[in-house]
């Protein structure tokens, strides 16, 4: 059973996915740590309720990897095994990164290694995508650039506004964290050499 800590600054709405899907008996891993740069993100409410530990850490004031060295002990404290950001809006330093190196996921809101960074649906609707999706995939030092775990799709409908795409592909972000982080967890994938090596 690993330890997971979670790092988030909004609403999260893939937090709740993770809960969920962690508190299925066969799960292998348990959110034991809820983290959050901002003091009102709504995810920290969904982790009290869950009964998970949940900690703010203000990024205000402090370098990157000042910040980061916080989490970290936290992290550590704790007894956090995989490290799991869902919808963290911080980019993380290279120390950090490397610290966490192969237990260290996050989810992104497009096909990766298509639209990188922020305002993936607006981007996605002016070029005229048919299709876009979500990935999850490791953290390396450079953003949004890690190897994937996994990907799923969603159409993009003629006149959808970024919101309402927004809104079909969080559906498949919801099924999809779970199951890489399951694959995670029971060592079903690592990360080696800069490649997501899959095995069983
Ligand atoms: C999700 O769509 C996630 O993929 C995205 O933020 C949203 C968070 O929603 N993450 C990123 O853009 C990271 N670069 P949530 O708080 O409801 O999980």
């Amino acid at each position: 059973m690993k330890k997971v800590g979670v790092l988030i600054s909004g609403r999260g709405s893939n937090l709740r996915a993770l809960i969920a899907a962690t508190r299925i008996p066969d799960f292998p891993a348990r959110i034991v740590l809820v983290i959050s740069n901002i003091a009102e993100a709504g995810g920290l409410a969904r982790a009290t309720e869950a009964g998970i530990q949940t900690c703010c850490i203000p990024h205000h004031g402090k370098t990157r990897e000042a910040f980061d060295r916080e989490m970290d002990v936290q992290l550590k404290q704790a007894g956090v095994e995989i490290v799991c950001l869902a919808g963290f809006m911080r980019i993380l330093s290279d120390w950090f990164t490397r610290q966490w190196q192969g237990r260290l996921i996050n989810i992104h809101p497009s096909l990766l290694p298509a639209y990188k960074g922020t305002r993936v649906h607006e981007r996605v609707i002016a070029a005229g995508e048919a299709l876009s999706g979500a990935s999850v995939h490791f953290v390396v030092p450079e953003l949004d650039a890690g190897p994937v775990i996994a990907q799923g799709s969603v159409p993009v409908h003629p006149g959808d506004s970024p919101d309402v795409l927004a809104a079909r592909v969080l559906t498949v972000e919801h099924q999809l964290y779970p199951a890489a982080l399951r694959l995670l967890a029971e060592g079903k994938v690592r990360l080696e050499q800069g490649l997501a090596v899959f095995s069983g």
